[in-house]
């Protein structure tokens, strides 16, 4: 063991369950996109089954066929295309997809069978969605191919920036009105818009299903708020060893960013250490009265005397998101 993860699913699915109340009666979707995160893409996704999640977001079609592969048959939504998308094996495989332009939308419905299509606007991301100039054409021709039997229009969706209260609050005004023009063309499906900061800042931005991804790991959506306080519990765990007199068995190769030199502590044996200077695989740490082979807590949940994530990511001005999915443990070990 160098550097080691342990992923605390019950907190995974205590976290998901917490948000679903938060969002009731909206429902969660929980999103496992870059391998759940860094928390490991299949795990995680039967986890969130066991805690009675029926719809998982997957980012890509690849991903959502690796949940299918592993025997999970929950819904999935995979909204990220390119040219090598394969759509037919999405379909076969009951993955709903989004199409953000005609053409995304004529290519899915050529797949065989009947693609569930979730229609994607952009209310100012500028991230992949459908203008509203364009939006009318979309949900029109959408509605065609539902009414000629090749799809599925089974909802409509944004992504919100988060960047800002009033400006998400400026985005469902966008999404609303594009809600109305979809129902006065004959939609009558459901809509989604939210992701962990808007599902628990902005009730009306929950509709009827919200996107979760980084709040059920822990990270907390509310800003000047611990998890702790939302009752959010932090899965992962990262732990090293020491090496040497001042040396701990992780460095910038493991993810553990080298702009943490100066800033980070680890815990060993119930005391604080701090990080002098990270290096590729090992990072050098003040002394102290600790012995090779220790165990150094590098972070992980609050309580401990080490830092979680977010307060490491804090230090550097990065979110969490980057430190989890960058992190290369030796071993992951799993506890229910
Ligand atoms: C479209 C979409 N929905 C939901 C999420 C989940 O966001 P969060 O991690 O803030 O909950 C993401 C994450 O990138 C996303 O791209």
């Amino acid at each position: 063991m160098t550097v080691s993860k342990e992923i605390n699913l019950n907190a995974y699915k205590e976290n998901l369950i917490k948000i679903g109340q938060v969002v009731s009666p909206a429902k969660v979707m929980a999103v496992v996109k870059a391998d759940a995160y860094g928390h490991g893409l299949v795990p995680v996704a039967r986890a969130a089954v066991e805690a009675g999640i029926d719809f998982l977001g997957v980012l890509d079609i690849e991903t959502g066929l690796r949940l299918r592969e592993s025997g999970i048959t929950e819904k999935c939504f995979a909204w990220l295309h390119s040219p090598q998308s394969d759509f037919g094996k999405a379909v076969l495989a009951g993955i709903e997809l989004s199409a953000s332009s005609i053409e995304e939308l004529e290519s899915i419905a050529k797949a065989p069978g009947r693609a569930q299509v979730h229609l994607k606007l952009d209310t100012g991301l500028s991230r992949n969605g459908c203008r509203i100039e364009n939006w009318h054409a979309l949900v029109s021709r959408a509605l065609e191919l539902k009414a000629l039997g090749e799809i599925d229009v089974v909802a409509i969706w944004t992504h919100l920036s988060g960047t800002s209260e009033s400006d998400d609050l400026k985005a469902i005004q966008i999404f609303n009105q594009g809600h109305e023009m979809a129902s006065s063309l004959g939609f009558t499906g459901y809509r989604h818009a939210a992701s962990s900061p808007a599902a628990f800042n902005l009730p009306e931005s929950r509709f009827d299903l919200v996107r979760i991804g980084v709040s059920a790991f822990g990270t907390s959506p509310v800003n000047g708020r611990l998890a702790s306080e939302l009752s959010l519990e932090i899965p992962m765990t990262v732990t090293a060893e020491v090496l040497s007199d001042d040396v701990i068995s992780i460095g910038f190769l493991h993810g553990y960013f080298s702009s943490l030199s100066g800033k980070a502590r680890v815990e060993i044996d119930g005391r604080l250490y701090k990080v002098l200077k990270v290096g590729p695989l090992a990072s050098k740490i003040e002394t102290g009265a600790f012995r090779p082979g220790d165990l150094v807590k590098v972070f992980g949940p609050e309580g401990l005397l080490a830092p979680t994530a977010e307060e490491l990511c804090n230090l550097v001005g990065t979110v969490t998101d980057e430190l989890f999915t960058g992190l290369k443990a030796n071993s992951v070990t799993y506890t229910a």
